[in-house]
């Protein structure tokens, strides 16, 4: 993609680079930022110049609607370098369509394609020295978009900032995932924002899953609000569920986000020849099959994470803890995902995009 040049982005370049003083091997997810970000602001009907400039804090009016209404989406996406020093994204178109479906569904100006994706390949050339080389090592990328307009009568904003900023990256979860199964809270409803890549998506997963952290869980699996008898996401990461050789996961739907390692993860397994069924698993399937010892494997599966195994579950105070298990299916699915995103085997869906 080079549908931007530089002269259509203004560049300004930050007088030093801090990229020396980080501890790579060391890395909280989401912590660290690159040197540079891209800006760009919607206003008077239309989108203005991107710039890209020294990642700094800026002001903001008390009253943008952004504080008061929440009107805000992003998406999650990373680049790898391979070694040959060549930077890559995986499926970044599908995240731009995303960005667009979130913006549509959240009433905000869609972001056209030379800002978004040409502006990403801009700002990744000039920061390719933050993506480090080795399997395990990205650089996460966050496109938002935020309401910058003033004045708190609700409704939707006239202005609007699109940014994107960098975050070198290994592990999103350090140490083991253990789950809890929603009995009464729910991540979103039929009509919802579920599968909008909202910023209140994650914030009403907030209390929820303190509460679940605060009894030694890291997540939650969420199911539908109306029964809470089906499984359905996870909120950081998609599931997927493993009964004897064939592995299931949700449909997308209104509820469910339509995660881009998901379906790359349904490809992997149809291409690998692995049963796979994108059906509701009820909760009461999985318990009976955590029950028999059919239930072999739990694993999330979304960007950040990329491909997480689950270790157990609790459903009404019971936990139910995972087999350990010769062959994983979760991890053989990984290393298949993550051979083609640092360019380890051929890519052969063509889901890989050079810098
Ligand atoms: C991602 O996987 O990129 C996400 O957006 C999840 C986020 C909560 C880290």
């Amino acid at each position: 993609m080079d549908s931007i040049t530089p002269n259509e982005i203004d560049i300004v370049r930050a007088s030093s680079s801090k990229i020396n003083e980080i501890d790579f091997e060391n890395l909280a997810f989401g912590n660290i930022f690159t040197d540079h970000m891209l800006m760009c602001d919607f206003r008077d009907g239309k989108w203005q110049k991107p710039t890209i400039k020294p990642y700094e804090p800026f002001l903001l009016d008390p009253s943008a609607k952004v504080f008061h209404y929440g009107q805000a989406i992003f998406e999650g996406m990373k680049a790898y370098k391979d070694e040959s020093d060549d930077v890559w994204l995986f499926r970044p178109d599908e995240n731009f369509r995303r960005f667009n479906a979130s913006a549509k569904r959240m009433a905000m100006p869609e972001v056209p394609e030379d800002i978004f994706l040409g502006g990403l390949h801009e700002i990744l050339k000039i920061e390719k020295e933050w993506v480090r080389k080795g399997k395990g090592n990205t650089l996460y990328i966050r496109p938002f978009m935020i309401a910058i307009g003033t004045g708190v009568i609700a409704a939707p904003s006239t202005q609007y900032r699109f940014m994107i900023i960098l975050s070198p990256a290994k592990s999103y979860y350090s140490g083991e995932v253990k789950v809890i199964i929603a009995e009464h809270f729910s991540r979103a409803a039929n009509g919802g924002i579920g599968a909008a890549k909202a910023a209140g998506n994650y914030s009403a997963q907030f209390y929820p899953t303190k509460l679940a952290n605060d009894k030694g869980f890291q997540q939650i699996i969420w199911t539908d609000d109306a029964t809470h008898t089906k499984l359905e996401e996870a909120g950081t990461m998609n599931v997927f569920f493993r009964i004897n050789d064939t592995l299931f996961t949700a449909p997308t739907s209104e509820r469910i986000l339509d995660g881009v390692t998901r379906k790359s993860i349904i490809s992997l397994a149809e291409r690998e020849g692995i049963d796979i069924q994108v059906r509701s698993v009820l909760v009461a399937e999985l318990v009976e099959a955590a029950k028999n010892g059919s239930l072999k494997e739990i694993f999330g599966a979304g960007t950040a994470a990329v491909v997480n195994p689950i270790v157990g579950f609790s459903y009404q105070d019971e936990y139910f803890e995972l087999p350990k298990i010769e062959n994983s299916v979760a991890l053989k699915l990984k290393d298949k995902l993550t051979n083609i995103q640092y360019k380890l085997e051929e890519d052969t869906f063509g889901w890989t995009v050079k810098i």
